[in-house]
């Protein structure tokens, strides 16, 4: 991918998109028939799918909680899923590191209490990449374990956010980053919340952003969450249409 000559231009970025505005996104819940609960998404040319077993039996046992459900997250980004030189099949750190903060992330939604000595186990494959695949995940997730009927105290959304450099040398903050962005933007932070009770569960940066950028960048953040949390909930709704 080449290096383009700016990310922005007059407040319009390369792909027609303002700032505030998030891809085009489409949400299928109850994608998947074995799994408890599921969910397709697609958030532009990023496509992911989750599917959610449990509350069910720990396996291993020595893994069990006496007090609460233990939730795993696994994140797998299939080879076929980016373009083939960059993406060897099976776990890496990256993955295994995505896996870890999502399990954080939904954990802090999910009614943990309600199921001791049980799991919860979250299954995110990204079948196409193109940038914000653990935020795109994580709404998906969210959806999937609504859809398994799991209680939660609300719904994790979750959008990534960064600074693109313009035209004239301006740098300015947008949400939902793509390809390009992510590749030559200045800086990424990936941020799940919960929109009812106002609290992010994850933040992540890639790179460098001042404090009054961040205060920008996370009000959008939180608009953009209230955005796909109204997609979400409709998701579900058409469910059991
Ligand atoms: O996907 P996300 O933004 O959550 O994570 P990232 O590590 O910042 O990766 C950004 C993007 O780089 C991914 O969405 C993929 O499009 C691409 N990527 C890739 O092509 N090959 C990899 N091994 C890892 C990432």
């Amino acid at each position: 991918m080449d290096k383009p000559a700016w990310l922005i231009k007059n407040g319009i970025r390369l792909d027609g998109r303002t700032p505030g505005d998030v891809r085009p996104m489409k949400m299928i819940a109850g994608f998947l028939d074995k799994a408890d609960g599921s969910c397709y998404i697609e958030c532009g040319k990023t496509k992911v799918v989750v599917g959610v077993h449990g509350p069910r039996e720990v396996h291993p046992k020595h893994e069990m909680q006496d007090t609460k459900a233990l939730v795993r997250c696994t994140y797998n980004m299939e080879s076929f899923s980016v373009d083939s030189e960059r993406r060897r099949p099976g776990l890496d750190r990256r993955s295994t590191e995505i896996s870890k903060v999502s399990a954080q992330a939904l954990e802090a939604a999910i009614l943990v209490e309600r199921f001791p000595k049980t799991a919860i186990d979250i299954f995110m494959e990204v079948i196409q990449a193109d940038a914000s695949t653990r935020v795109t995940a994580l709404t998906a997730a969210s959806v999937a374990l609504a859809d398994a009927g799991i209680p939660m105290k609300d719904m994790v959304t979750a959008v990534s956010f960064g600074k693109l450099y313009g035209e004239n040398g301006e740098e300015v903050v947008a949400v939902d980053m793509d390809k390009p962005e992510d590749n030559f933007g200045l800086a990424d932070c990936a941020v799940a919340y919960m929109p009812n009770i106002d609290q992010f569960t994850l933040m992540q940066m890639d790179g460098n952003l001042k404090i009054d950028e961040m205060r920008a960048g996370m009000a959008m953040a939180k608009k953009a969450c209230r955005e796909i949390y109204e997609m979400q909930k409709a998701a579900i709704k058409r469910r059991y249409e």
